[in-house]
């Protein structure tokens, strides 16, 4: 069965589209399905619903080969695929820190009684460790020729078509010989490009996506709560972390100091490793992930914090310019947007914020329509007091002091991705202020005060 195989992929959120164009230009038959008539409908017309760079391209080029389209029917599904990825949402539950997976359990138990030949399901989303292993017991009661291997998937927004087509490890989470090698012939071409293969148990492959995010994570929450110790005690953490970064057993990559993460993976999947362990008992052993999260919300209220010292204590009815709602540029997803955060926070301290993203802005209105937007990034900056770049945008960092001092009315800025060259705008008489950076005369002092 591993010659000429025809694919579906269940779920059509970043994850699922990415991966179905994907592997229709890897020149496999794919079928897309979601229960969302409109959004398959939209799909067959070749209209992404979200920004991603390349991936329109891509889907059109799928439909138009004739070898991509989309469903809402499980039975044609289940009578095309070999081979079934399951690429499923699974957010934080409302409420709670576990993860919601009403969407993958309801796509199997959908899927799994019209399956009537030997097919490999494929577990592509996030999950909690022991999901897989229930989801394989279910699936061959169902049918005795269907199998279960995970595959999670690490792409990131903003380059997603990039890392599904080049990823630089596919991990198989397998039970047999025979699922290795299917998973073998449908990434035969990234693994002859030279991607790691690697074999694994089920729970080894559902853990790798978990821990994965939850380094990521630490690692950027590492780098911020060294900011707050520079801002503290008068250091630069852009320089601490050119020097960290220099260490190759430490490397560069993730220490951008900051605002810190947001989007819909980190946040979500590291709260909901720790929910995880603490209901295997090994709560301990993740704990630290906790604080990890702490760090990471805290950027959000030292960013407003700063909003209000720059506004001279008081924000009632200050007019700030917030540049980004996307949680990272390339993306228009706003889920757990720390920019969005901010821009609520500083709301409800009086200010008048008015929020600018380049490809966000529907997202943003949608899911906090309480706050204020421009359609353009002179309109929110128009008569500000203070301007906040919380999204690094190229329209952002290649801003020049001299154009945006035309348009605020007061030249305070707040660099919350260390973005900018200070140099420049404090030439231009703006007050620059960066997250990581000390006000020099206050560090002096408490430096002064300390024992
Ligand atoms: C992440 C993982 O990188 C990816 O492997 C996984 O499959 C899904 O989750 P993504 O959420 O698309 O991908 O974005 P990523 O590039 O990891 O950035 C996450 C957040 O961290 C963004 O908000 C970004 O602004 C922030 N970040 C990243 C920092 O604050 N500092 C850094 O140094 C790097």
């Amino acid at each position: 069965m591993t010659d000429g195989l025809r694919m579906t992929v269940l779920g059509s959120g970043y994850l699922g589209i990415t991966h179905a164009a994907s592997m229709a230009s890897l020149g496999f038959e794919v079928l897309g399905l979601d229960t969302d008539a409109g959004r398959v409908d939209q799909l067959n017309a070749g209209r992404l619903p979200i920004h991603e760079p390349g991936l329109e391209e891509l889907l059109c080029a799928g439909l138009e080969a004739g070898r991509l389209r989309f469903t809402t029917s499980y039975p044609e599904a289940a009578a095309f695929g070999d081979v079934h990825f399951i690429c499923t949402g699974t957010p934080q539950q409302p409420g709670s820190d576990r993860a919601d997976l009403s969407q993958v359990h309801g796509c199997v138990a959908a899927l799994a009684p019209l399956l009537d030949r030997p097919c490999l399901v494929v577990g592509k989303s996030t999950v909690p460790v022991g999901t897989a292993r229930r989801l394989a017991a279910e699936l061959s009661q169902a049918c005795p020729g269907a199998e279960l291997a995970w595959n999670p998937e690490f792409l990131r927004e903003g380059s997603a078509v990039a890392d599904t087509l080049a990823p630089d490890r596919i991990v198989a989470g397998v039970t047999s010989g025979r699922a290795e090698q299917i998973l073998r012939q449908v990434y035969a071409r990234p693994l002859a490009g030279g991607a790691v293969f690697i074999v694994t148990s089920l729970e080894t492959a559902e853990l790798a996506k978990a821990a994965a995010n939850a380094f990521l994570a630490t690692k950027i929450s590492f780098i911020n709560a060294m900011a707050e110790i520079c801002e503290t005690a008068g250091g630069d953490v852009r320089d601490l972390a050119q020097i960290l970064g220099a260490d190759p057993r430490i490397g560069p990559a993730f220490l951008r100091a900051g605002l810190g993460y947001g989007g819909g993976c980190l946040p979500k999947d590291i709260r909901a490793f720790v929910a995880r362990a603490e209901e295997l008992g090994a709560g301990a052993s993740l704990a630290f992930l906790r604080e990890v999260d702490a760090i990471n919300l805290r950027r959000r209220a030292r960013t407003a914090d700063l909003v209000h010292e720059l506004a001279g204590g008081n924000l009632a009815g200050v007019p700030v310019c917030v540049l980004g709602a996307a949680f990272k540029p390339g993306s228009d997803d706003v889920r757990d947007s720390p920019a969005l955060d901010v821009a609520q926070i500083l709301t409800g301290m009086g200010a008048r914020a008015t929020v600018y993203d380049p490809a966000a802005l529907d997202n943003a209105r949608r899911v906090r329509p309480g706050l204020s937007y421009a359609p353009t990034l002179a309109g929110a900056a128009q008569g500000a007091h203070v301007v906040l770049l919380l999204t690094e945008w190229p329209e952002f960092t290649a801003l020049t002091p001299g154009r945006l001092g035309g348009i605020v009315a007061r030249r305070n800025i707040i660099d919350a991705r260390n973005a900018l060259d200070p140099a420049p705008w404090q030439e231009a008489g703006w007050e620059y202020r960066a997250l990581g950076v000390a006000a020099d005369a206050a560090a002096r002092a408490r430096l002064d005060a300390s024992p």
